[in-house]
């Protein structure tokens, strides 16, 4: 049984009291949810104010990304011991605009999930095709890649990985990829993941879909069976559409 996940990724947003704000509203909508695993990934400046209000309930929180050093001269760098000691028990890995921006790659993303899943902090590892590799039918192959290169040689027997797939030009676009055309690739992942794994791993395993998710399009996308929750951008900075999210995915086992 994969219990689903509605996973808020705030990315570059909200000033502190606007987060403390949330967290104390979401706490106090949230009581009667138990049939989903509720995260939210904040700035790294707001994590430690946040585990203040939601550290005694069920609400997880994840950092947007990680050093992949442990410690040292590394200016401007987070270290997995820094977002452990503000409350961290998920980190996003490989988020697509990470990849665009910091010229995050693959095989930089299996340094960072060894160095979580080794310090018992959940990855969430991003995979996506950009709108290019789709129109020239590299979805498949860009996929395949991205998984393989990061997910080789991981300890995923031992401890627990969540996959997104966010197809880059849904992302913060409004255009949401079919509930088929993402059934599709979630089930694609879950064949890669079973071939690196084993069938009860993968069975085990969280697949969530990223790219212009709302309360109006969560429903068709929990359908299918290989979507295990999703990971929100824009429709998570509003506490209304994101417990709507929450509330629409509370009954949703796969
Ligand atoms: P979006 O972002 O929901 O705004 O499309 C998703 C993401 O980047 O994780």
């Amino acid at each position: 049984m994969r219990k689903p996940i509605i996973a808020g990724n705030w990315k570059m947003n909200k000033s502190l009291n606007e987060a403390k704000s949330f967290a104390n509203t979401l706490l106090s909508q949230i009581k009667d949810i138990h049939d989903c695993e509720i995260i939210i990934a904040p700035p790294y400046t707001y994590l430690d104010a946040i585990n203040q209000i939601i550290k005694n309930s069920s609400i997880c929180q994840s950092a947007q990304t990680i050093s992949n050093e442990i410690e040292g001269a590394f200016t401007g760098d987070i270290s997995i011991n820094m977002i452990k000691d503000c409350g961290c028990s998920h980190v996003i890995i490989g988020h697509s605009e990470q990849r665009q921006y910091h010229h995050e790659s693959s095989k930089n993303c299996h340094i960072k999930c060894n160095i979580a899943m080794k310090n018992q902090v959940i990855p969430i590892y991003c995979v996506g095709e950009t709108l290019q590799e789709r129109n020239e039918n590299q979805t498949l192959s860009m996929i395949k890649s991205q998984l393989l290169d990061c997910l080789n040689e991981l300890p995923i027997d031992s401890e627990e990985l969540i996959i997104a797939y966010e197809p880059v030009w849904a992302i913060g676009t409004g255009k949401v990829a079919t509930p088929e055309q993402a059934q599709d690739i979630h089930k694609f992942i879950r064949d890669t993941l079973e071939k690196l794994t084993g069938s009860s791993i993968a069975n085990k395993t969280r697949i969530l879909y990223g790219g212009s998710v709302k309360p109006n399009n969560i429903k068709d996308l929990m359908k299918q069976p290989d979507i295990d929750g999703a990971l929100v951008g824009g429709a998570c900075l509003n506490i209304d559409s994101f417990v709507e999210l929450i509330n629409k995915t509370n009954y949703v086992t796969h």
